[in-house]
């Protein structure tokens, strides 16, 4: 066995990587947030000497946006042992104690915004979607409780901003504009039906994407005039790109439009239409201070950096980094993006990450992302970059659903989760037998990543030779019931209420039959996607004799912030590889 032990080290060097991501400036320092003490927490680095300090300790999950007006940082904290049942805190961004904000139970907190002065949160019960307000040195208060989705922002000028399923339409989000002295919550939206998110203020303005006039694109909208007119920006750098979605966007302190916008899986940013120089990839935030900008930059073949831009020379540095260790880098090929056919036709793009260690064709794995609203792009993943450095070819498939590709594309899952996805999943693994790569192929993911592999492992079990699946979902009816109001509703959305459809969606429903060895990872304080049902799977799979491994990761939750769980969930995956991919000792192939 020696040498299984051996393959797990390279996969610990890139879980080890330090990540790192900007959040904003206060008092001459970069805020940000990184794993390098084992868990993702806040640091601060002084921008005059380069010295950082760690300002909280055990774990963030949201942070607010951070304001040159407030030496604090703002930011929520799981307390439950990885259930997210989150506390609020603030801390000093020159270092010192973290304080609780008091006054608000546990909760899941899902936004958390600060001005300077105020706290917004979104947070979620058992029974009901909140606002919460708090002021520092004040009590928290519920200001507004509601059965669907909102989502805080921004604060500031007496309002939380932000948006939801305001008027019951799950194929739409209107904006809210909640005012701190009437305590009345309005809605607006540009038109009916329409996608509009994350609303960022500055002063009467709003800016925010929508795709109330087609594709998506950034609009401002004035809450005293009532006018709604294109971000105003002095460069055109941004021109002709035809971005299909806007990853990051807001206001700088002057009061000039930052953005970041994607296509086909890669983004360029812009500071007042003048485009930022940096490596392809993906940017995930922007900090924009007077004439330089801080960028947190990763691509599929390199780990987060953040970078420091000077806007008028254009120079640039990378502040804080890790590189990939040589013999990753040699062993992980270019990533290149693929469109395929799917089963009814539609086209689905996928990303291809090619080991240089493997043969070709070779062993394939099918990574599926979770969200369904979200995607694989050039961009960091960890499982992605672990598979190539072992030798396993990668296609990360956009399955119909994923966000990057235009609001047509994002809806077609609504109501049909688990049906045209599952397809172009499977149209996947096909590609990548036709065109050569695969000899066999595995199926991985996380989360709805873990829900797809296994349905896809039990619905349509001839494709896989393998499957791992992480935190996924075996029984919607279940996984329905165990939810808190936030993920019920985030279930009636995904199914638009069609609630007759969890049976016949459900892996569980599928079990008998399964024919490719199948690993199974879970946190067991998870709250997003809870064990109990998987567990209701495994004692099917037990009963029918099929071959399977289960893992619960203890103390932990949906969300992975300590390094020490992320390799509690790839080290089983990895070596269960190695014997049912590698080896060639699965069920097919
Ligand atoms: P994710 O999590 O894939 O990590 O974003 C979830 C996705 C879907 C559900 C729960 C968690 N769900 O219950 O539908």
């Amino acid at each position: 066995m020696t040498e299984a032990w051996e393959r797990l080290r390279p996969v610990e060097s890139l879980v080890k990587l330090p990540l790192y991501s900007a959040v904003g400036v206060t008092s001459g320092r970069l805020v940000y947030s990184s794993n390098v003490e084992g868990v993702r927490d806040l640091w601060s680095l002084d921008l005059s000497t380069g010295s950082s300090v760690r300002l909280t300790r055990g774990g963030v999950s949201a942070v607010a946006a951070v304001r040159p007006n407030s030496p604090l940082v703002v930011y929520a904290k799981d307390v439950g042992a990885g259930r997210e049942l989150h506390q609020v805190f603030c801390v000093d961004a020159r270092g010192g104690e973290e304080r609780a904000i008091e006054g608000m139970e546990p909760r899941r907190v899902f936004g958390v915004e600060f001005d300077g002065e105020i706290v917004a949160a979104s947070a979620a019960s058992e029974r009901s979607v909140e606002l919460w307000v708090m002021r520092l040195g004040g009590e928290a208060e519920r200001v507004y409780e509601t059965k669907s989705i909102i989502v805080v922002s921004d604060v500031g000028s007496g309002k939380v901003v932000g948006h939801g399923v305001l008027r019951g339409n799950p194929r739409a989000f209107e904006l809210f504009v909640f005012d701190l002295e009437s305590l009345e919550l309005e809605v607006f939206t540009p038109r009916e039906g329409s996608l509009n998110r994350a609303p960022r203020l500055w002063g009467s303005k709003l800016l925010f994407a929508t795709t109330a006039f087609g594709r998506e694109r950034l609009v401002v909208y004035d809450l005293e005039t009532k006018e709604l007119a294109e971000p105003e920006l002095r460069y055109r750098d941004h021109e002709g790109y035809d971005f299909t979605e806007y990853v990051a966007y807001g206001w700088t302190a002057d009061g000039r439009v930052w953005f970041v916008g994607k296509r086909d899986g890669r983004t360029r940013a812009f500071v007042d239409g003048r485009e930022v120089p940096l490596p392809e990839g993906c940017v995930t935030n922007l900090v924009p201070v007077g004439s330089r900008v801080y960028a947190t930059h990763s691509s599929l073949a390199s780990p987060h950096s953040v970078y420091e831009v000077d806007l008028e020379s254009g120079e640039r540095r990378v502040l804080l980094g890790a590189e990939l260790p040589p013999e990753a880098a040699e062993r992980i090929g270019e990533a290149y993006m693929v469109w395929y056919e799917s089963a009814d036709g539609l086209k689905v793009p996928a990303f291809v990450v090619e080991s240089r260690a493997a043969p070709r064709p070779g062993p394939t794995v099918v990574y599926v992302h979770g969200g369904p609203w979200a995607d694989v792009a050039d961009s960091w993943n960890v499982m992605i970059a672990s598979l190539a450095a072992l030798g396993y070819h990668v296609v990360a498939p956009n399955f119909r659903g994923s966000t990057g590709y235009g609001e047509e594309f994002r809806r077609m899952i609504i109501g049909d989760p688990g049906g045209g996805d599952l397809a172009d999943v499977v149209g996947a693994a096909e590609w990548a037998r036709a065109s050569g790569l695969a000899d066999r192929v595995a199926i991985m993911g996380y989360s709805y990543g873990g829900y797809m592999t296994l349905l896809a492992l039990t619905k349509r079990p001839d494709a896989w030779s393998a499957g791992c699946a992480g935190a996924g979902i075996a029984d919607w009816e279940e996984t329905y019931e165990l939810s808190d109001a936030l993920y019920k509703s985030f279930i009636e959305v995904l199914f638009a209420g069609r609630s007759e459809l969890f049976r016949e969606r459900s892996p569980i429903t599928y079990v008998e039959g399964l024919k490719a060895p199948v690993c199974i990872v879970h946190p067991q304080n998870d709250t997003r996607t809870p064990l109990r049902p998987v567990l209701h799977l495994v004692e099917r799979l037990l009963e029918l004799g099929k071959t399977f491994e289960l893992h619960v990761i203890p103390d932990a939750g949906h969300a992975i912030v300590k390094v020490e769980d992320a390799l509690k969930v790839l080290f089983p995956m990895v070596l269960f590889l190695d014997r049912y991919l590698r080896s060639g000792g699965g069920g097919r192939g």
